[in-house]
């Protein structure tokens, strides 16, 4: 349409914001961009090329430079930010215009902010963009929810934007509501304990085996040229690779050991405690960022709390093998409880998803891409109603398989003294979710004995209280 105006506004042009611009003008579509930061207009303007972006210099223009019924998407940091664009783009929008938040927005914050703009006419899209800054330029995985014809309006220009896995793109309606910023928050979940496991096998390599950096950086690479391969896999050969220009030695050795978090991942361990639906290898992740956050406590008690001698003795090829198998197995239980609580939360908050939607469309651009979607992805066309992967057929006996494995892993943990809390809780998880019987009928008893609060029986209906105490 060639009337002067631009087919999609950008609010927010730092990296991710430049880069989705380019991206989607790269695809034909014009882009008009706004941000508070004249230096990142300026940035966008620089970045051009012969493309069709302009960079507005103050929001009144910027909408003025956009077709209506507009659609403007923001890239600013979560929380605050989002309600200030929001309250600061109002005045000049008109009924039938749409607003898409592509930041990590807490999905109980997007369902607030979609209702009070369906009150003033406007649609909300939430939608999770994931893969970093690359993703952004050259193909994220996008997870969007809200109104469906909302999201029809603006499905050319994410289709085209996305990442393709063959002639698919990684990208689709998931739901409405939050639905598309809680399907990225358990993407998070997910990436934050699989980034845990991988952390937990390099601390078993590199305390326990001893291994060199460049020996790691081989390991991982040898990890990801199989079938553990995926974007991790990839990233975390390569970082053991890198030299530091600094100091001219291995980078990885050079960070400190305290991780950082924004929160997704917590959100993540939140909700499903809400939901009462276990995830305990997110929890784990989540536990472990904190504890490293609590560096001088845990030096000073490496001082005073003595561990047995953490040098692993056995036979060094053999761990190997069987650690890339445990980590196989331990990461189909991770998105496995990721996707059991999208089963859950699709039910409870009527998102109505397909989850092998959502594993086709985390096949590429996102972090959490790997070669395991695959089989993810046909586990829920089989059944898209599964409630537990570990219930498919192909990837429950993928774990059952590899068990022993993954129990040696974690008693080499145990017995060396290193953590693998990750390791132990999809394993402890597994064991738990294949028990018929589990020693929860002792805590019925207790609950009954302390406070009254009845228990059924297996042999009759109806519920039961025992006078316990016996004077
Ligand atoms: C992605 C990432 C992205 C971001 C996370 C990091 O999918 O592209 O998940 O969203 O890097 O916010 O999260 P933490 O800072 O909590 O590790």
């Amino acid at each position: 349409m060639n009337d002067g105006k631009y087919d999609i506004g950008m609010v927010g042009l730092g990296v991710m914001g430049q880069n989705l611009t380019l991206n989607m003008a790269d695809h034909g579509f014009s882009v008009a961009g706004f941000d508070r930061d004249a230096a990142k207009g300026e940035a966008l303007r620089a970045a051009a090329g012969g493309r069709p972006v302009a960079a507005a210099a103050t929001l009144a223009e910027f909408v003025g430079l956009l077709r209506a019924p507009r659609a403007i998407m923001m890239l600013v940091p979560a929380g605050p930010p989002v309600d200030s664009v929001i309250r600061d783009l109002l005045p000049h929008l008109a009924a039938g215009d749409l607003i898409i938040d592509g930041g990590n927005s807490y999905y109980v914050d997007t369902d607030a902010r979609g209702k009070a703009l369906a009150a003033r006419g406007i649609a909300y899209l939430g939608v999770g963009v994931s893969g970093g800054e690359h993703g952004a330029r050259h193909g994220p995985s996008l997870m969007p929810g809200g109104p469906r014809e909302a999201y029809e309006r603006v499905r050319p220009v994410l289709e085209a934007v996305a990442a393709h896995v063959g002639a698919e793109p990684c990208v689709t309606y998931l739901g409405p509501g939050s639905a598309g910023h809680y399907v990225k928050m358990v993407h998070n979940g997910i990436e934050y304990a699989l980034m845990q496991l991988i952390a937990e096998s390099y601390d078993l390599l590199k305390r326990g085996l001893g291994l060199s950096d460049a020996e790691l950086a081989a390991v991982f690479a040898g990890w990801n040229a199989g079938e553990l391969n995926g974007y991790l896999m990839e990233i975390t050969a390569q970082i053991f690779g890198r030299i530091d220009e600094r100091t001219g030695k291995p980078l990885i050795d050079e960070i400190l050991d305290e991780a950082g978090q924004k929160g997704t991942g917590m959100w993540t361990s939140q909700d499903a405690m809400n939901l009462q639906t276990p995830i305990p290898t997110i929890d784990a992740a989540v536990a472990l960022r904190d504890l490293s956050g609590f560096k001088t406590e845990r030096e000073a008690a490496s001082r005073v709390l003595a561990g047995p001698p953490q040098r692993f003795s056995g036979d060094r090829d053999a761990f190997l093998a069987s650690l890339g198998h445990a980590l196989h197995a331990a990461m189909i239980v991770a998105y496995g409880q990721g996707l059991a609580l999208l089963h859950t939360a699709s039910q409870a908050r009527g998102y109505g998803l397909h989850l092998a939607d959502v594993a086709r469309i985390w096949r590429g651009g996102c972090i959490i891409r790997a070669a395991l979607l695959e089989p993810i992805r046909a586990a829920y066309d089989r059944q898209p109603d599964l409630p537990n992967l570990l219930l498919d057929a192909e990837l429950g006996a993928a774990v059952a398989g590899r068990q022993a494995d993954l129990r040696g892993v974690v008693a080499a943990g145990a017995s060396l003294g290193i953590p693998v809390l990750g390791f132990m809780s999809a394993l402890a998880y597994f064991d738990g979710y294949r028990s018929a019987w589990l020693p929860a009928n002792l805590i019925q008893a207790q609950r009954d004995y302390f406070g009254a609060h009845t228990y059924e029986r297996i042999d009759a209906q109806g519920v039961f209280h025992t006078q316990w105490e016996q004077e």
